[in-house]
This record gives structure tokens, sequence and C-alpha cells, in this order.
């Protein structure tokens, strides 16, 4: 495949660019760097290029097209870094992807995956959260990416939309699994807020993406989730026993602040139905997996497993 990977830089863009390298297909990221790292991608590859450079910039983006060719998109480029900045925020998740879908079809592309956010439903009258519940997002971050897989999914492309669960995994920097961690091995004190998450392996998201490229295969919008919520403080627990501390009181619990949604878990019937798909770790083996990976590579460690290319070996 000839993929090129939006915001391939990020924790999933260079999670899958890794993987795409190691199965010898053609990878072109193009990332601005605003949360991503350009250390996260292998220093130079013979089937890698690293473009800098931003999703709305609409002659960029053509000009991508018509040099690389690509046979398949992966959008993961997203604007979340600063709640109160509608207008970064619309510029890369609504017009940022207005021209990735009209390069896409121009270039007749063979399949269009993005990444969508479980913020897209907003605070869900059901649990777990179907598929087909309504969209009703309240948060520039939510609004803006809902708004581009709108324009996607009206685009007739052959696409897939995931709405993703958490996934953990390789360079995971941001939420609390890193943060109590990073706080408990300091000795810092730490907090929970009293929601309801899911979480799902890396390894389990790479499964998916394997069925949802595959040509012909189901189109339209998808939970990825393993199903099943945790508290945040579950995974306090998980984080305090794999470090062996003891702790001299209770971590205090606190309500979720209003601009929170108090739980959020995904309903992947449909994925599993649809692709033949099933998550494979459940929620105490994925959080100790990112632990161990931690304790190998650091909390902000960036780096590629990749070996080098020939040239350079
Ligand atoms: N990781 C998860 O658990 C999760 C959950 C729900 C949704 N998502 C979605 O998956 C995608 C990837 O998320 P992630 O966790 O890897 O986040 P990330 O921040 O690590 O990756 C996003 C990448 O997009 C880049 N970017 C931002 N604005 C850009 C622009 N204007 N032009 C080009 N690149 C730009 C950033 O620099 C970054 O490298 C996003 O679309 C996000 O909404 C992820």
């Amino acid at each position: 495949m000839r993929i090129l990977i939006t915001g391939g830089a990020g924790c999933l863009g260079s999670n899958l660019t890794e993987r795409y390298l190691e199965a010898g297909h053609q990878v072109l990221v193009l990332d601005n760097f605003a949360t991503g790292h350009r250390g996260s991608l292998p220093e130079a590859h013979p089937a890698m290029r690293v473009v800098e450079g931003r999703v709305e910039d609409r002659g960029l983006i053509e000009q991508l097209f018509a040099e690389f060719k690509p046979s398949h998109v992966i959008h993961s480029a997203a604007a979340y870094k600063n709640p109160d900045d509608w207008v970064e925020d619309t510029r890369t998740n609504v017009e940022g992807t207005i021209h990735v879908v009209e390069a896409a079809k121009a270039a007749g592309i063979k399949r269009f995956v993005n990444f969508h956010t479980a913020l897209g439903y907003g605070r869900p009258e059901v649990l777990p959260i179907p598929a087909d519940a309504p969209a009703r997002p309240f948060t520039s971050y939510g609004i803006s990416k809902q708004a581009g897989e709108n324009y996607l999914a009206m685009s007739g492309l052959p696409f897939v939309s995931l709405r993703l669960a958490n996934v953990t995994g390789p360079r995971l920097a941001i939420g609390p699994i890193p943060t109590f961690y990073t706080r408990l091995k300091a000795g810092k004190g730490c907090f929970c807020s009293k929601t309801v998450r899911d979480f799902i392996d890396m390894d389990d998201f790479f499964a998916v993406m394997d069925a949802v490229m595959v040509d012909g295969a189901p189109t339209g919008l998808f939970n990825v989730s393993t199903g099943t919520g945790h508290t945040i403080k579950e995974i306090f627990d998980v984080v305090v026993d794999h470090l062996g501390i003891v702790l001299s009181e209770p971590v205090p619990e606190v309500e979720p602040g209003a601009d929170d949604v108090p739980a959020v878990v995904l309903d992947p019937s449909q994925t599993i139905a649809s692709f033949g798909w099933q998550p494979r770790y459940n929620f105490e083996q994925t959080i100790r997996r990112m632990l161990a990976w931690y304790d190998e590579h650091g909390v902000t460690a960036i780096y590629s497993h990749l070996k080098p290319p020939p040239a350079q070996a």
C-alpha cells in the first residue's frame, strides 16, 4: 500500500507508521508537530517521507497527493490542545479534513480511514454507547471532529470512521495512566475523578486497522472499544500495585467537573459483527502492558523500534 498518514508523528500515527514500514508499505507522513514529535518516527527510512505542514494547506495537500499518489489515507491529524481555541480546532479538524477528503476523492483512493473521538456522542443516554447513538458534541474538539466526520460520511469515498476508546501503547504520554505512574514514582500525591472510561490496547487497535484497510471491507462508522468501562480509581489501583507502593492514606476521589462526561463506554458489537474482530486484552492486561512499557522506556521517551535502513546500518 501507499499510505498517506496525516498526523503521522502523533501517538497513533507513529505507531501505525512503524508497523506499516515493517510490513513493507510506503508511508507519507504529514504533520505540523503541534502535539506529535519528529523523534517518534524513524530518523530515516527508504519507504518513508515526512513532511512538516498543515492539513488545512490545500495547495500542500494537492501537491502531496500528486507526488505520492496514495492508495490509502489514514486521517489521524487532529487539533485539541487548547479547548478555547475554536479557530485552530476548526481549521485542522474541519477545513483540513475537507481538503484531505476532496484530494482523496480526486485521486480515487481505495480506502479512507478516519479517527473520531467518543466526545462526538457528547453526554450519552445509553451505556455502552451504540455506534448509531446521536451525535451531541459540546466541546470545540468534539464539535469540530464531528463536522469533519460528517463531511467524510457524505463524500462518497470508501471510508471507515473509527470512534476510538482510549488507546494505550508505546509513547502514550497523556491521561491518567502516565500521570499516575509518573507522580506515584516521584512520591507525589494524586487524585481520581469519579469517571468511567474504556481502554483498548494498541495491538487490538492494530487488529481493527488490519481489518478495515482491506479492499471491499465494510464501510461506515464503527466503535473501537472492549465495551467495558472502568473507573479512574481502578487504574490508580493497578498502578499502585504495579509499583508496589503502600499508600499512607486513601487517594482522594473528586466529582467530575461540569464540562466532563461522567461515563464514556463505547459498544463495539457492530464492529465485532462486521469485521469478525475481537479485542484480545482485558482491562487489567491493557493497563499492565502499558506500565511495563513505561518501566522499559519511560513516560516521555520518544523513539522508534525500527531498525535503521540498510544505508545507515
Ligand atoms: N489515542 C486515542 O486514544 C484517541 C482516542 C479518540 C480519538 N483519537 C483520534 O485519533 C487521532 C490521533 O490521536 P493521537 O492520540 O495519536 O493524538 P496525537 O496528538 O498524538 O496525534 C495527532 C497528530 O496530529 C498532528 N496535527 C495537529 N494539527 C495538525 C494540522 N493542522 N496539520 C497536520 N498535523 C496536525 C499533531 O502534531 C499530532 O502529531 C486524532 O484524530 C484523535 O482525535 C485518538
